[in-house]
């Protein structure tokens, strides 16, 4: 229906699935106060140490973990293999920063691809290009040593061409010892812009982006490997994903030069943080959870919701319930959502509520945040439509292309003259008990 940029990457997959899992675990599940917790208090290595010595999610089930993801309508996971803080999940041959050495002891990358994949969901990597504990990464506006001078006095001594390089191994580990794998999530490039009033640091610290990354070696390296994976832009080399995070987006992504669709993944949390936060209070409403899912496809684009599991690895009662929310709706409305796409220009929705329609233009969905009392009328659908029901129990919802009689009664002119060609519907007085009831329609 809509022309989108070309990818390197196979996309068709991802623009069909739309909706994926999120999974943020490492070391910061311990203190569960924020993924970013050793740059946000400052913490020194050997003080960070403790969480190392004791992480041992001894509770962690990656069958269920995938299963909770199927259930909730997800068809694939992007689980972080390295965060910010150098914690590596997997069996790494090139440090000892890794989960084989703790009491846990186990390959979690391997269990969880294996799990998902079980499940025949698509399995992506998470990997953060910013490493607080590498020994070859220099101090910078986001290090937790940022404000130690004798810290950054060893910068001169860190070669970033080697961490480069240690990068280039560890993605070429990951994409070769863990099956097929669909996404790599690199994360992020960052300017002192970036970091604006975020953190204080000493004089002369800068930020990094795509030439201290080597970004070019680093996605030819995962290219020569996966060549139709798909790659997001957060090493500032544009690839296949466009990545907005935490924002709703309300338009269809277009390429800063070209104006061109792209393929974009809008990434949320349930709550405010990405990693497992134990006292965090801002978790969203099951309205909102539906919304940032209906409206990311009605604008073109996927949705990547977060769960970050604790430190015994368990989603913990909040997100499960969360997790329910979109199983329970998916259950009986994921037709509007997998294999849809942004509807055609001349379908306007009524005011808070979105369309989405299927990319072989043959069914349109009307999602109803909104319910009105009894009556829609929807331009441009005259003449357009076979068949009308709704979508949660496939019962018949009746409209009539002539201006209903109640209509006529108003002074002045008719409905009909409002609007082009509008659709009149007739709608239960009783709002159907479904969180967001949707109303199919077969187009002719
Ligand atoms: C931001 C956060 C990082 C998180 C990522 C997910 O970069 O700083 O912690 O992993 O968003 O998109």
């Amino acid at each position: 229906m809509y022309p989108i940029k070309k990818t390197p990457g196979d996309h068709a997959w991802f623009t069909h699935d739309r909706f994926g899992m999120f999974i943020h675990f490492g070391l910061y599940a311990l203190p569960a106060r924020h993924e970013w917790i050793k740059t946000r208090e400052e913490i020194a290595d050997e003080d960070y140490q403790k969480y190392f010595d004791h992480f041992d999610p001894d509770l962690l089930d990656a069958k269920a973990w995938a299963k909770s993801a199927k259930a909730a309508g997800m068809k694939y996971a992007v689980i972080t293999t390295k965060h910010h803080e150098g914690f590596c999940l997997w069996d790494t041959q090139y440090t000892d920063y890794k989960v084989t050495n703790t009491p846990y002891g186990k390959d979690i990358i391997r269990e969880v691809a294996d799990a998902f994949r079980a499940e025949g969901l698509k399995v992506g990597f998470y990997y953060s290009l910013i490493d607080w504990h590498h020994p070859d990464f220099p101090v910078d506006i986001l290090h937790p040593d940022r404000n130690r001078p004798e810290k950054v006095a060893e910068n001169p001594s860190r070669d970033m061409k080697k961490y480069a390089k240690y990068m280039r191994d560890q993605i070429t580990e990951l994409l070769t010892n863990y099956g097929d794998i669909d996404i790599l999530w690199f994360d992020f490039s960052y300017t002192d812009e970036h970091n604006k009033k975020k953190f204080k640091y000493l004089p002369g610290l800068k930020g990094k982006g795509k030439d201290d990354w080597e970004a070019e070696e680093l996605i030819a390296t995962a290219r020569a490997l996966r060549p139709g994976i798909l790659i997001d832009n957060r090493t500032q080399i544009e690839q296949d994903i466009y990545t907005p995070e935490q924002v709703q987006v309300s338009r269809w992504m277009t390429h800063p030069e070209t104006g061109e669709k792209v393929v974009w993944e809008a990434c949320q949390t349930f709550s405010g943080s990405w990693g497992y936060y134990r006292d965090e209070t801002s978790w969203k409403t099951p309205e909102m959870l539906l919304e940032l899912l209906i409206q990311s496809v009605a604008n073109g684009g996927n949705l990547l919701m977060n769960v970050g599991p604790t430190a015994r690895g368990c989603f913990d009662h909040r997100a499960e319930e969360a997790l329910r929310v979109y199983g329970d709706w998916m259950k009986v409305n994921g037709r509007s959502i997998y294999g849809c796409t942004m509807a055609d220009p001349e379908f306007i929705a009524p005011a808070g509520n979105y369309y989405t329609q299927s990319a072989d233009g043959k069914r349109l969905y009307l999602h109803l945040f909104k319910y009105p009392y009894k009556s829609l009328i929807l331009p441009g659908l005259a003449g357009k439509v076979q068949y009308a029901q709704f979508l949660h129990d496939a019962s018949e919802i009746q409209y009539s292309e002539e201006c209903p009689y109640f209509y006529q009664r108003f002074k002045g002119e008719s409905v009909a003259e409002l609007s082009e060609a509008p659709l009149f519907l007739t709608i239960p007085e009783h709002r159907p008990e479904i969180r967001v009831p949707v109303i199919e329609f077969i187009l002719k």
